[in-house]
């Protein structure tokens, strides 16, 4: 049995007052379309196809090969904008699920129910509502006596009875595919508006004598539809406890997920803790038993195990098991902290590895360098890593001290256990086991290189 889902998207979206096309606002991190296409996955069996129209060109090239596209030109309402996709499904399918691609809500399950009905349902389709005290906005449903659909009334058309209809119109369908193709044709130009309404195809199944079923969903925050900025606003804060209560229940602690903005598709380990006022986003995943927060940005970054985040800001970064950083730290592209590095207060790394071990406690920046392992990073330190045009290397080896407020000025090279004196400002390389101080630093003796132990 197969089941395809075709998603209305080629509406202007004019109440969003944007240049971007609605579909394309990012809901937790991820368009507004991405989530229902997530949702979909589980209830269909094949590749959906996605009605676009506004912004056409825009909403294709994110869509990629995840979904086929059909355009939709003019627009002439959500029955017109269903048959666009005749083209590409006929006879290829058995049920289509049709939904509107501004519900980012619907989850998966709420599908699956609606393609159960159907199967169980001698009429030609089935469709979700849910009751309401606040229906503006919504087509309101009217029921038979014997139960089935009769009508979905616009809220335009509706008379005053009618308005206070408390039943509504989800916008999701689950349709037998031989019988729609044919209905989507019979639909009457809505003579007001000039177009064709979906919602239409209920009289049309009545009319045939036909039962139309409706799945009552108890959950009305699932389906929310986004018009403006204050629903993608709602839909937001909705969408944030969802993604938040999922990690919960995986094993993850919030001390509050009020205060967690978590975006969706980012993966956190068991018994790893998320402080107040974390915001973890884009391709993020972290392992197991880590500390993060309060206070903390993470972006596009990988987490291993047993780190310590605080009040931190990461960008593009990876760090390995048992790192411990923060307060007030920030590591941006390219950074890469091995295990059990420390890194404290005011430090920045960019586009950097530094080793096992390695203690940077405050106030330093790291660019375009490689520090060795168990290497010590006196506060202050800075690598002179741009001339005006290019970033330029440092390379420091193992077991090194540099010294409080080094300059390291590259290109340069530090050799395993070498040392710089206070306020050294190195601009020539510096051999294995030599001391620099100085302005410029040079050398001036031999030293015994000191190890520290390994834990
Ligand atoms: C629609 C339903 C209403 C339901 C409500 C739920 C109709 C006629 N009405 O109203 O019963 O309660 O959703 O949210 O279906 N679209 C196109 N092409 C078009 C017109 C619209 O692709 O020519 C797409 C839009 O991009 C949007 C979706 O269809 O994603 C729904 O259109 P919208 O104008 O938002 O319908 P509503 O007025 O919300
Ligand atoms: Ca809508």
């Amino acid at each position: 049995m197969k089941v395809t889902a075709v998603l209305l998207a080629a509406g202007q979206g004019t109440r969003m007052k944007s240049s971007l096309p609605k579909v394309l606002h990012p809901l937790c991190g991820k368009p507004i379309v991405w989530h229902v296409l997530e949702a979909l996955k589980s209830a269909t069996t094949d590749k959906p196809v996605v009605v676009i129209g506004h912004g056409a060109d825009e909403v294709k090239k994110y869509l990629g090969d995840s979904a086929d596209c059909v355009l939709q030109e003019p627009q002439l309402g959500t029955g017109h904008a269903a048959m666009q996709a005749e083209s590409l499904l006929k006879n290829k399918t058995d049920f289509i699920i049709v939904t509107y691609a501004d519900m980012p809500l619907l989850s998966g399950e709420t599908f699956a129910r609606l393609v159960e009905t159907q199967r169980l349902n001698p009429g030609p389709f089935s469709l979700i509502t849910v009751f309401a005290d606040d229906p503006h906005g919504f087509g309101r449903i009217l029921r038979n006596d014997d139960g089935t659909v009769q009508a979905i009334v616009e809220e335009y058309v509706a008379t005053p009875e009618q308005q206070k209809i408390k039943e509504l119109n989800v916008g999701a369908y689950c349709f037998n595919a031989d019988w729609l193709w044919n209905a989507l044709h019979r639909i009457p130009k809505n003579e007001k508006k000039g177009e064709y309404y979906l919602t239409d195809v209920v009289e049309l199944a009545v009319k045939d004598n036909l039962p139309v079923q409706a799945v009552v969903h108890d959950d009305f925050s699932e389906t929310i539809g986004i018009n403006t900025r204050v629903h993608l606003a709602e839909a937001e804060a909705a969408m944030r406890m969802r993604v938040n209560r999922e990690h919960m229940l995986n094993g993850v602690s919030m001390a509050d997920p009020l205060s967690t903005y978590i975006d969706a598709g980012v993966r956190i380990g068991k018994d790893t803790t998320i402080m107040p006022n974390t915001y973890i986003y884009g391709e993020s995943e972290m392992g197991e038993g880590n500390v993060i927060g309060p206070n903390t940005i993470i972006r596009d970054s990988k987490i291993g195990n047993r780190c310590k985040v605080l009040a931190s800001v990461l960008e593009g970064a990876r760090l390995e098991d048992d790192v411990d950083m923060g307060p007030f730290a920030r590591l941006r592209k390219g950074a890469h902290l091995k295990s059990h590095v420390h890194m404290g207060n005011f430090g920045e790394v960019k586009d950097s590895t530094l080793e096992e071990g390695v203690k940077m406690g405050h106030f330093s920046y790291i660019g375009n360098a490689k520090i060795g392992a168990n290497t010590n990073i006196g506060a202050g330190t800075v690598t002179a890593n741009y001339d005006g045009e290019n970033k330029l290397p440092t390379e420091i080896g193992e077991d090194v001290f540099i010294g409080v407020d080094t300059m390291l000025v590259a290109p340069l090279k530090l050799g395993d256990g070498a040392r710089t004196g206070a306020g050294a400002i190195v601009t020539k390389n510096v051999a294995e086991d030599t001391l620099v101080v100085g302005m410029p630093a040079r050398p001036i003796k031999k030293v015994e290189r000191r190890k520290r132990k390994a834990k």
